[in-house]
This record gives C-alpha cells, sequence and structure tokens, in this order.
C-alpha cells in the first residue's frame, strides 16, 4: 500500500479499473454524502460527465438508496418513474451503499449501456469493492 496516493486517486483509479474491465459497467462513480446536508456529492468517476453532482436524498436511483441503506439495482431505467436520466445510452443502473462503521456514508453508482445485465454476483463483488474502500476513508 503506498501511502502516498490519496483517498481521491485511489477512487478514481477504482472507477477506472473497473469501467475498464468489466463489459457491462460503462459509467462508474462515487457519490459521498455532503456534509450535515440532506444531499450526496459526486466524488471520483469514470466515464461521461454528468449534470448531476448533486443529488437530493430521495431523489433518483442514487436518492432513494441514500435513504433505504440497501443496495438497488435496477434492470430498465424506463421502468423507473424515481429516476435521474444522465445518458440516455443508460439502459440499466446499480447502486450499492457504501458503509463505515455500519454507517451509510456514500455509494458506488454503476450505469450500464446494456439491458438487464446485474446479476447477484455484480452486488456480492461491489459490496467486496465497497467494504475495500471504506477501509481507505
Ligand atoms: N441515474 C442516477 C443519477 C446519477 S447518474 O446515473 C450518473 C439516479 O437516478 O440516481
Amino acid at each position: 500500500k503506498d501511502a502516498s496516493k490519496s483517498t481521491d486517486t485511489r477512487l478514481q483509479e477504482t472507477c477506472d479499473l473497473l469501467k475498464a474491465n468489466v463489459k457491462h459497467y460503462d459509467w462508474v462513480g462515487f457519490y459521498f454524502k455532503n456534509g450535515d446536508k440532506n444531499e450526496l456529492k459526486l466524488g471520483p468517476y469514470a466515464g461521461e460527465p454528468t449534470d448531476h453532482t448533486i443529488i437530493p436524498f430521495g431523489k433518483g436511483i442514487c436518492g432513494q438508496v441514500a435513504v433505504s441503506n440497501q443496495n438497488f439495482v435496477v434492470p430498465d431505467v424506463k421502468a423507473q418513474d424515481n429516476y435521474i436520466a444522465c445518458s440516455i445510452t443508460v439502459k440499466a443502473e446499480i447502486v450499492i451503499p457504501l458503509f463505515v462503521n455500519g454507517e451509510n456514508i456514500g455509494q458506488i453508482d454503476i450505469d450500464s449501456n446494456t439491458p438487464d445485465p446485474f446479476t447477484k454476483a455484480d452486488e456480492r463483488f461491489l459490496e467486496f469493492v465497497n467494504a475495500e474502500i471504506a477501509k481507505i476513508l
């Protein structure tokens, strides 16, 4: 472990690695609770820039996970009424909360241009990724 690498660098490398190596991961990013505000703020990400750098709790898939503390797998984004579209090419989404000492402090958010691509294996894998990230936060 290289102690000189910043947390943001490590998060950025994680996003880049996931996007480059998993075919159905087309946008990979971290959102974190923004201080004392009831909103999420975009952190490091890989993929197209998004306008949604701030997401209020309860809004969209990400905002819902901020309050539910549960994984949210969306096989078809068109079937969701509480959804924030970042790109018209996106077909599916998965959001996995990130816990530090049992507290939901943010999430990893992945968009896919492939319809219904996410399985239980993605959930278990991304839970593991988040648990590893939690150790460096
Ligand atoms: N689709 C998300 C918004 C974030 S973008 O996917 C990067 C949502 O509905 O919360």
